[in-house]
């Protein structure tokens, strides 16, 4: 941050203040080191104190974004249509002149382009930017995804880019879905195409846009570094299968904030390889909640570690904050905390899964498993769809180490029975009100 102007001083002392009056644990412990690239936007995340990595990007040291002078350049200007035939080729040469200038290009709003699959490859002068105002749909017709199933718009090794305005990624997965072996059990399972991916980006912000009806996941991270996410609105129907909200994997210092996140799978994933993940003010349901992993699936290593999720409101997910390993897996998942959150009528409000097997044959017992410590529940509350509004169900090869209650309070919906915990193979310290609590037996 600029030492040089009062002001940003300033608000780094009024920063302090509020990021102080937003968070209830002030624990050296817990503390996560995502933060905000660009120091004017909004400080009620931001802690300010230190900076872990040192590094300066250019991005920190620009000027104010309305005196930068920037080209814009339409997708329109280059031939698409927007007509319901394939703009592919369009998008892919304004792209090539966005990203060699260092310019907006910009999807213009009130239009629909179609296209197949794209990549969208860096690297790109400073400051190239994606804004995309209207909709942008997938070709929906599979055989055009026969190169590569996995993906449908990828923007890959660009830096110092965003994309933004206010406009729609739309997956138009229905027929994926319908394909898919969790809908058709007759069908062999096979992945289908994540909406948008983000590989190897790093100072990246993504917001102000829609993601809707993704033919998998929605939005992917993977490889990243020092990204910003605020704003978005995620939506699919609650049976569209694996249709994830916003993925996050072996990313570093990512924030997550103010997003509505509405789909058939987990609102938001964090999976291995991923630190300093921060995920503020977030809507969540339809869908399996927020999730950590899976991790530890076919032996692998897992590692996770910082991850803070703070004001979160789950209405009539299946899961509420879940952390869920494979056996036989190998690695941690550490320093985690979920503060602050609100559960509706969620069926596993709270729940630790080391016993995650999502598969058509039984998981075999195995003896080793990815080490779960210093996980945090503090300020949780609400109702529970089942009766079991707790479960940590942890490894007997490695229990969980370090787990926290604090202010936990989850009735039962209705308000008709109780709630109970079940608890194995875990060592936990509360404070403050908790219920249900595990009984002693199961300890
Ligand atoms: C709560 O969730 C259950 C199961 O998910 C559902 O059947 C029930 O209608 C929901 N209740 C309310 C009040 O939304």
């Amino acid at each position: 941050m600029s030492p040089k102007r009062p002001l940003v001083s300033l608000f780094v002392i009024l920063a302090s203040l509020t990021s102080c009056f937003g968070y209830h644990i002030e624990d050296p412990l817990y503390q996560t080191n995502a933060y905000e690239r660009y120091p004017m936007h909004d400080w009620r995340f931001d802690k300010p104190r230190y900076e872990p990595f040192g590094f300066m990007t250019r991005a920190n040291r620009a000027t104010p974004r309305s005196s930068r002078p920037h080209g814009t350049v339409s997708v329109d200007d280059f031939g698409a249509k927007a007509d319901g035939r394939d703009d592919t080729q369009a998008f892919e040469k304004a792209w090539k002149q966005a990203c060699s200038t260092g310019a907006f290009l910009v999807v213009p709003e009130n239009r629909i382009y179609l296209l197949k699959p794209i990549t969208f490859s860096g690297p790109c002068q400073p400051n190239t930017a994606f804004m995309i105002q209207g909709t942008i749909k997938a070709w929906p017709v599979m055989s055009a995804y026969e190169q590569d199933r996995l993906h449908w718009i990828v923007f890959d090794s660009v830096s110092d880019f965003k994309v933004d305005g206010g406009g729609t990624f739309n997956g138009n997965g229905k027929i994926w879905w319908q394909n898919s072996c969790k809908t058709n059990t007759n069908l062999p399972c096979k992945d289908g195409p994540t909406a948008v991916t983000f590989n190897e980006c790093n100072n990246l912000r993504v917001e102000n846009l829609r993601f809707k009806d993704a033919q998998q996941m929605h939005v992917t991270f993977q490889r990243c570094f020092n990204v910003f996410v605020s704003n978005l609105v995620v939506k699919a129907p609650g049976d569209s299968p694996n249709t994830d909200g916003i993925h996050v994997s072996e990313t570093h210092d990512i924030q997550i904030s103010n997003s509505d996140i509405g789909t058939g799978d987990d609102c938001i994933s964090i999976v291995s390889g991923s630190h300093n993940v921060r995920v503020t003010d977030i809507t969540c349901g339809p869908g399996h909640g927020i999730s950590i992993g899976s991790l530890g699936a076919d032996n692998s290593e897992a590692e996770v570690s910082n991850v803070v999720v703070n004001r979160a409101t789950l209405r009539g997910t299946s899961n509420g904050v879940r952390i869920k390993t494979w056996q036989g897996g190998h690695g941690y998942a550490r320093n985690i905390k979920f503060l602050n959150i609100v559960m509706q009528n969620v069926t596993n409000p709270i729940i630790i899964d080391q016993y995650y097997c999502d598969q058509e044959v039984a998981c075999k017992e195995q003896v080793s498993g990815v080490q779960l410590s210093k996980v945090m529940y503090q300020n949780i509350r609400g109702s529970s769809a089942s009766e079991v509004a707790i479960r940590f169900e942890c490894s007997k090869s490695v229990p969980c180490r370090e787990i926290y209650v604090k202010d936990v309070i989850l009735e039962e919906e209705g308000g008709s029975g109780g709630t109970i915990a079940t608890c194995q193979n875990v060592r936990y310290v509360n404070r403050g009100n908790f219920y249900p609590q595990c009984s002693p037996s199961t300890k």
